[in-house]
């Protein structure tokens, strides 16, 4: 049966493909990944099957906002249950969705070997599912910190996927800019750096912006002694772009596209849906840093969140997890928000995820004391809260095949750390990378084939069914919206 329904939803799309952003990815060390991520993409095209997730409910022009996870893992793993006589349509992806780029889809199976080795998705990844929605750009604590005198940094550059920002704290207020000059557009400040100056300065032609983003200094239009100074030059019309940033529990969230107040910026709330009530006993706001990991991955973003919503490979890769959590405990939600995700129960007996089962840092106020959820909320942030403190995975994609990680476990201010948390998540998370990288380099095998998912990878064939849709749509959608009051 399914192998019925993949022959029906073999589908060639032309998609449209801007070039890629930064940044740049670098040559993979692997032969096979390089010729993967660098063939020209008229060659790619016979190869690479980008199929689209077949669901009776999508629409040929976008995505249909009243698709519910239950539909499309119907669509996807649990293919056989929707029984022959359902009317599964091919679905055609818009002219405008995508160009220069042939690539097919397949129901209930992982997206095509372009999807996790070109180049060129990723730039446009960056560009529709990064910048275009909300992505997580760290903890506000330490973006924006204050030093030993009480002074605030006030701004630090940051990158929304393709698009520099210039994060601002503006009195209470936490603001973001383009990270762009404009005189002559240089960067305001390089990427990272930080500044506690009271006024945006670029360091070009020393123009300068108060922290709202004004305009307050242009040498020889704002002073009297160039050949541009007076009436002419209108200073309100020469502020720095503001782009929408948005912070929640802590978390600093920008989007890099539209600039604040466009309708067209993704609602916020929406984005989030019932993750904000679902993670609220956690209080994660409230949390301080115990400590952190960074890894640098030889796989694509997408490789890494996958395995994240499986458990199906525990039994074979992570035996101290596996004594703690039943690797068949998870059930996901359906619930309104973009994200994907569910819980796991912990065993009898046990408190917490550590080595030993035992609780490793103060238990956090009105946790759950049975469970730890595990929810992905797109892009780019893997948030794993326990009964005492909660592991935050950052994910930051550096080329088609390799991809930054921060790994943080955050505890109840006071807490003397989680060191049992970190061990325990440590051995895992380098068991999870060494099996993402070996399925990068499979997949960049040109004798790779996506694959079939198995009914408890249901959370994987959502995710894949969203990146889908978003690759035919031009753009990502609140996944579930919540019913209209
Ligand atoms: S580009 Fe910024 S002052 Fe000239
Ligand atoms: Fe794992």
């Amino acid at each position: 049966m399914t192998g019925l329904i993949e022959m029906l939803f073999f589908l060639p799309v032309t998609l449209h493909l801007p070039k890629p952003p930064e940044p740049e990815p670098d040559p993979p060390d692997d032969p096979q990944a390089a010729s993967a991520s660098t063939k020209p993409l008229a060659a790619s095209a016979a190869n690479d099957l980008l199929t689209f997730m077949a669901d009776p409910n999508v629409s040929a022009t976008g995505i249909d906002r009243s698709i519910s996870r239950a539909r499309l893992l119907r669509g996807a793993s649990r293919v056989k249950d929707r029984g022959p006589a359902t009317p599964l349509r091919v679905c055609r992806l818009p002219s405008t969705a995508m160009s220069g780029i042939s690539m097919e889809m397949v129901a209930g199976r992982m997206l095509p070997a372009a999807a996790y080795t070109s180049a060129d998705v990723l730039g446009w990844e960056l560009r529709n599912l990064f910048a275009g929605t909300w992505t997580c750009l760290g903890r506000l604590d330490e973006l924006l910190p204050w030093d030993d005198n009480g002074r605030p940094v006030t701004q630090r550059a940051v990158r929304v996927g393709h698009v520099g920002g210039l994060l601002v704290r503006h009195d209470t207020q936490v603001r973001m800019f383009a990270n762009t000059c404009r005189h002559r557009g240089h960067e305001l400040l390089p990427e990272d750096a930080t500044s506690p100056r009271r006024s945006i300065v670029c360091p070009y032609h020393g123009w300068a912006y108060d922290l709202g983003g004004s305009l307050i200094a242009a040498k020889g239009f704002l002073d009297r002694s160039g050949p541009s100074s007076g009436s002419e030059f209108d200073a309100g019309s020469h502020g720095l772009a503001e782009l929408p940033a948005r912070v929640w529990e802590g978390f600093v969230f920008g989007h890099g596209v539209h600039r604040s107040h466009d309708p067209a910026v993704p609602d916020f709330e929406a984005h989030l849906g019932d993750l904000a009530g679902i993670l609220a006993p956690y209080s994660i706001g409230s949390l301080v840093l115990a400590d952190r990991h960074a890894y640098e991955v030889a796989a694509n973003w997408k490789v890494i969140a996958e395995n994240y919503h499986e458990c199906y490979h525990c039994p074979q890769i992570h035996p101290e997890l596996c004594q703690v959590s039943p690797p068949d405990s998870g059930h996901n939600y359906d619930r309104p928000g973009s994200w994907i995700g569910g819980a796991m129960t912990l065993r009898e007996g046990m408190a917490t995820m550590s080595l030993t089962g035992e609780r490793v840092s103060a238990p956090l106020p009105g946790a759950p004391s049975d469970r730890v959820e595990y929810v992905h909320l797109l892009p780019n942030v893997l948030l794993s809260a326990h009964p005492d403190y909660v592991m935050v995975h950052r994910l930051v994609p550096l080329a088609p095949d390799r991809t930054w990680v921060e790994c943080s476990w955050l505890v109840l201010p006071g807490s003397p750390g989680a060191p049992g948390a970190v061990e325990f998540w440590d051995i895992t998370n380098r068991q999870d990378w060494a099996a993402c990288e070996s399925v990068q380099r499979g997949l960049s095998s040109p004798h790779f084939a996506p694959g079939p998912f198995a009914p408890n990878e249901d959370a994987v064939a959502q995710l894949v069914a969203v990146i889908g849709d978003a690759y035919r749509a031009g753009g990502i959608a609140t996944i579930r919206p919540a019913p209209a009051s």
